[in-house]
């Protein structure tokens, strides 16, 4: 339906985002959720991390092994909510580099605000990961990734766990060339720019704040 998006049907990930949706569900487990589904979507979006040949010795031969190639990938979170898909990245890349970006949404004009931005300073050499849990509108990770490009880094990803359609018409539109990764892509906006069916507001419900 969208060019360069892909919607992971893993049965794993499609059970734990049943869960996540449901408003019974607390923050431990709501946390312990986002960091499973994040780490499930990196294993399935990394698929094509360039390798290299070396030369390993085992205890019985020498033989030729594969490793990733190239200086290990940033992950860079759009704060507040994405900081809870940052450790299931982790626990499979640990080298990785983490960078922040701090953006809220105008409550009234639902418009990213954007307070806060500190990436490793070798982005250019490094294939980019941008976590957001949530594409609403689309215009916080339009943003985050207008900002990161100013870096050139070698590829941009970027993963959320739920799209609207509103949300990946914008970015799409603006960054054609960034491939994004969602668990589920719902029908649409509510009048207060919340994603229907969604989860609610991700961030209260990571970090227990409403
Ligand atoms: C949420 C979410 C995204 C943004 C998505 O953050 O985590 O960053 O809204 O909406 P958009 O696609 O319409 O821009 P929020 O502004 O609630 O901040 P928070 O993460 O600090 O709670
Ligand atoms: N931000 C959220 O946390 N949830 C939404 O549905 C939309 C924006």
């Amino acid at each position: 339906m969208y060019d360069n998006v892909f919607v992971m049907d893993h049965p794993l990930i499609q059970h734990k985002l049943s869960i996540l949706r449901d408003e019974k569900t607390d923050s431990k487990q709501f946390r312990e959720l986002i960091s499973e589904i994040a780490m499930l979507m990196a294993y399935e979006s990394t698929r094509d991390l360039p390798l290299k040949e070396v030369e390993t010795k085992t205890p019985i031969a020498v033989t030729k092994t594969k490793v990733l190639d190239g200086k290990k990938m940033a992950i860079v979170p759009i704060l507040r909510a994405g900081l809870g898909m940052v450790d299931g990245l982790l626990n499979l890349v640990p080298a990785a580099r983490v960078g922040h970006i701090g953006m809220y949404r105008d409550p009234k004009t639902h418009k990213p605000v954007d307070y806060y931005c500190k990436l490793p300073k070798d982005l250019g050499e490094r294939d980019v990961f941008v976590l957001d849990p949530m594409l609403a509108t689309g215009g916080s990770a339009v943003d985050a990734v207008t900002r990161i490009k100013e870096f050139n880094p070698k590829r941009i990803k970027f993963m959320c766990i739920i799209a609207a359609p509103e949300g990946l018409e914008a970015f799409t539109k603006v960054h054609p060339d960034v491939p994004v990764y969602c668990a589920g892509l719902d029908e649409r906006l509510n009048e207060n720019c919340y994603i229907v069916p969604g989860l609610g507001d991700a961030g209260d419900r990571i970090f227990g704040t409403k």
